[in-house]
């Protein structure tokens, strides 16, 4: 299993520290987040990203901006809590672990508050709150990973978009959470994964994170992943999502809609694996997904040179929302669910 850790607290000093993923596979550096406008701005930039890390990043950003306050000497109520909470959520808007991990911290400062704790105390008990969000969430990825390798036949061919790995997590992953736990079952996988245009998280995290465990990974160009199939090379999709609607609607990183277009025309099965922090409820379908729409110059230009005309004009939203009739199945730790039964694990 891989050394490297996505995210970790380091409570001495308040810090949230991050493998700063902007910067892979050239370079491994951690940066080091002591003030909530650092854990806002790694989120925004994509240091730490994937929706389950997102969500984990967001609860401890909250501790690190209490921290910040009750080191400068001011006071942290009610609205100095919204503030921060507003900050981290203006981030990113299509990841949904985000909100549902602001939302827990929010309802732990609510319980603290009518129990009369003062500052410090508070800062504990969001502390606590944020590591057992972590917790769980390598938890239901280890769960989800295990019930999904049974889907995997031994020999299998994967193809993946994106980063849903270890590096889009706390820890393990959740469609690579899948991978490993086949790899780990002694089924001889591999994985062909897409290079993800605009920025490159299939060719320089997925790449990485899977060559690293010495899981055979080949990568391939967005462009050739229906070639891939046409020629006989996939024999299932597992991708990670950001947002599922009610109806099993799922939105995940631009291009997985495409894919599961070219996996529907080769007759292959498309999973999506994500814990149940990624289920949204409140929304009907995926209609109502807010999807981020970010720089145009990450699709004018790639590491700081540009690769089109400077002033041409770009569209560049980094979600797109994959209908559930394309969907065979959604792998949770709560179990696997075809889209249309999804609602079993409706809260109550
Ligand atoms: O823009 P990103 O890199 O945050 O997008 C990540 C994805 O789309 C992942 O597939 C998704 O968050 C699932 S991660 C387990």
């Amino acid at each position: 299993m891989s050394e490297f850790k996505t995210l970790e607290w380091i409570d001495e000093s308040s810090t949230l520290r991050l493998l700063d993923q902007r910067q892979l596979p050239l370079v491994e550096a951690y940066l080091d987040c002591r003030r909530l406008a650092d854990v806002a701005e790694a989120i925004r930039t994509l240091a730490v990203r994937g929706a389950p890390a997102i969500g984990v990043a967001a609860a401890y950003g909250v501790v690190v901006g209490v921290s910040e306050r009750l080191r400068a000497g001011d006071k942290v109520g009610r609205r100095e809590l919204e503030e921060i909470s507003k900050e981290l959520a203006s981030t990113r808007p299509t990841a949904v672990n985000l909100f549902w991990a602001l939302e827990r911290m929010s309802a732990v400062w609510e319980k603290g508050t009518a129990e009369n704790y003062d500052g410090a105390g508070l800062r504990r008990l969001l502390l606590a709150e944020a590591r057992r969000i972590e917790a769980e969430d390598e938890d239901a990825h280890r769960r989800l990973g295990r019930l999904g390798a049974e889907l995997v036949p031994d020999g299998a061919r994967i193809l993946t978009h994106c980063n849903a790995g270890a590096l889009a997590c706390a820890a393990y992953g959740t469609a690579l959470g899948v991978v490993r736990a086949a790899h780990a079952a002694g089924k001889k996988i591999s994985v062909l994964a897409d290079e993800t245009r605009p920025l490159l998280q299939g060719g320089r995290l997925t790449a990485w994170e899977l060559s690293r465990d010495k899981i055979p990974v080949t990568l391939i160009c967005d462009n050739m992943a229906a070639h891939c199939m046409a020629r006989g090379l996939v024999d299932l999709v597992i991708v990670g999502a950001d947002r599922i609607a009610a109806n099993g609607d799922v939105a995940n990183k631009i291009g997985t809609y495409g894919v599961a277009l070219a996996a529907r025309a080769h007759n292959l099965p498309f999973y999506v694996a994500a814990p149940t922090s990624t289920l949204d409820f409140s929304l009907a379908d995926g209609t109502g997904i807010p999807i981020e729409e970010r720089s145009p110059r990450e699709v004018r230009s790639f590491g700081g040179q540009l690769t089109a005309p400077a002033d041409i004009p770009v569209y560049n939203p980094a979600f797109d929302v994959t209908p559930a009739s394309l969907v065979t199945a959604i792998i949770t730790e709560k179990g696997i669910f075809p889209p249309s039964r999804l609602k079993e694990i409706y809260p109550a």
